[in-house]
């Protein structure tokens, strides 16, 4: 009698080769964040934070007192459907409780975005250099990024991006105040690209600095989309004019109930904390905290960029809440100098080789350490 033997699992070939990460996974390109130390729970004094676009302002001590209320719950799952924050929304931006999502910050949301429109294979049409976790939500989804270059004036250059458009886009991502430039869309740039963006490609307006940008002027994007038959994303946060960007939350407000059900599908179950849905509730009636923060931070802003001017060969126009200067030499020796002062800024590499710098808005003391700092290493 003959015996058979089993090959031994071990030695099996595996069928196809699967690599973990799956390569389109591995290959996501996105800046690392900076390390920031941190002391007994709050950011170290030893550094001056002026790279992240924080507020400079500390929250409302009305969303303070919200959120330790809160945290009394802390044992119950916050409310997913978050009516009373979602009901505030509706009624200062008139936009249905049904059309409205909330996120872990605004930057889940432009994730979801990417993943709601695309396909494996799909292009997305972006600025560039633009804020980039839309574009890592499109690499998430195995799409490809047509980059197009900015204005000069560190603006989306509408026209320009509107030529790139190809059969397979489905995304079109707009930053207004872009960042890291600060420029802004004026309402023709806004409604061309609410007219020609095909209805097959879902239109996203990055509005993280919105509040700034109205203040000053800027033209309402949310009331032109009445316009748009396709779909559109607009993205905003807390994090920014609200003073809690240590808390993550953002909102979208989307075309149709049918849309902001897809991003029901992509959302993890109670995304949003309970301190941070109740903080977020009081910030967004405290008006006037909030238009003090802004108020704050363009006085700031103004005056940094007076000071700095006699530095620099160009100060883009900024409507938001940090400035993009570039310098008569290259910056990427001056920004490591800063930071060997204990003085973090974001390096740019555009719009040339010599690169650029982007400064948070920090307060009058903060300004006063960058500036003497800077003008130390230009000089040296
Ligand atoms: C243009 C833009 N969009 C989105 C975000 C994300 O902000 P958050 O996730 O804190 O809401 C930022 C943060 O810096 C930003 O600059």
């Amino acid at each position: 009698m003959t015996q058979t033997t089993l090959p031994s699992p071990a030695a099996a070939p595996l069928a196809t080769p699967h690599p973990i990460p799956v390569p389109h996974i591995a290959a996501i390109a996105f800046p690392a964040l900076p390390m920031m130390p941190e002391e007994n729970g709050a950011p170290a004094a030893s550094v001056t934070r002026l790279n992240l676009n924080e507020s400079a302002t500390p929250p409302s001590p009305k969303a303070l007192a919200a959120a330790q209320a809160a945290l009394e719950a802390a044992h119950r799952y916050p409310d997913h459907h978050a009516l009373a924050l979602t009901t505030e929304i509706t009624a200062r931006t008139g936009v249905a409780r049904d059309r409205i999502v909330l996120g872990n910050g605004s930057g889940e949301l432009l994730v979801q975005s990417a993943l709601v429109a695309l396909s494996a294979g799909d292009a997305a049409v972006m600025p560039s250099p633009t804020f980039p976790t839309c574009g890592k939500g499109v690499q998430m989804a195995g799409a490809r990024i047509i980059n197009v270059p900015l204005r000069a004036d560190g603006a989306n250059d509408v026209p320009a991006m509107l030529a790139a458009l190809t059969p397979d886009t489905r995304l079109f991502y707009l930053c207004t105040p872009n960042n890291p430039t600060g420029g802004l869309l004026n309402a023709a740039d806004v409604a061309q690209a609410i007219a020609e963006v095909p209805d097959s490609c879902l239109l996203v307006i990055d509005e993280a600095y919105h509040e700034f940008a109205a203040q000053e002027g800027g033209d309402a994007v949310l009331p032109m989309l009445a316009a748009r038959k396709g779909p559109w994303v607009i993205t905003r946060t807390f994090s920014k004019a609200y003073c809690l960007a240590g808390l993550r939350i953002g909102y979208a407000l989307v075309s149709d109930p049918g849309l902001a059900a897809g991003f029901a599908r992509l959302r993890h179950n109670f995304n949003v904390s309970r301190p941070s849905l109740a903080a977020a509730l009081a910030a967004l009636q405290d008006d006037a905290h909030v238009a003090q923060s802004i108020a704050r931070t363009v006085q700031e802003r103004q005056r940094l960029a007076a000071a700095l001017a006699p530095h620099c060969a160009q100060i883009l126009p900024s409507f938001a809440n940090f400035l993009t200067v570039r310098l008569h030499q290259p910056a990427a020796p001056i920004v490591a100098a800063l930071q060997a002062g204990g003085i973090a800024v974001q390096y740019l590499g555009w719009p040339d080789t010599q690169g650029a710098i982007r400064i948070s808005i920090g307060d009058a003391a903060e300004s006063d350490r960058l500036l003497a700092a800077l003008i130390a290493a230009v000089a040296a």
